[in-house]
């Protein structure tokens, strides 16, 4: 079951000018942004209520989020949904056959575990599956 909205992950060129419009004309707190390697970005996170934004600047052209801009261009990347346990939802999604990006959970930013299901199983939209945690 899909607990909550856990956060929305846009693709920024500039992270410090993404971050300014969101802190300077919304009064949101940013947190320090945060490398994750793993997955090719700097990100840097905001609480909006119960859910966050996760603003996504590439490492370089050859990463996902680098070849999503060049596609693309700036925008929604993907949505991502707290679960109770994402080793079991896997498992289900992908026992019926739904494309899995992340076969197992593994460590996104601010420590979560987390996995992506592929937008071609999700009618176009890139989802994150985020693990609940506390
Ligand atoms: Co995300």
């Amino acid at each position: 079951m899909l607990q909550k909205i856990h956060h929305l992950g846009y693709a920024v060129e500039d992270l410090e000018a993404a971050s300014r419009l969101y802190r300077e004309r919304f009064g949101a707190r940013l947190e320090e942004p945060e490398m994750v390697a793993d997955q090719g970005v700097r990100a840097a996170m905001f609480r909006v209520g119960e859910s966050r934004v996760e603003l996504l600047e590439p490492t370089g052209p050859d990463t996902p989020v680098g070849r999503f801009l060049a596609k693309r261009g700036e925008g929604l990347h993907h949505v991502a949904f707290q679960v109770e346990d994402i080793e079991a939802t896997l498992g289900e999604l992908g026992r019926d056959g739904v494309e899995l990006i992340d076969e197992e959970p593994r460590v996104g930013a601010g420590g979560t575990r987390m996995a992506f299901v592929h937008p071609r199983s999700m009618h176009g939209v890139l989802t994150e599956l985020v693990e609940r945690q506390d």
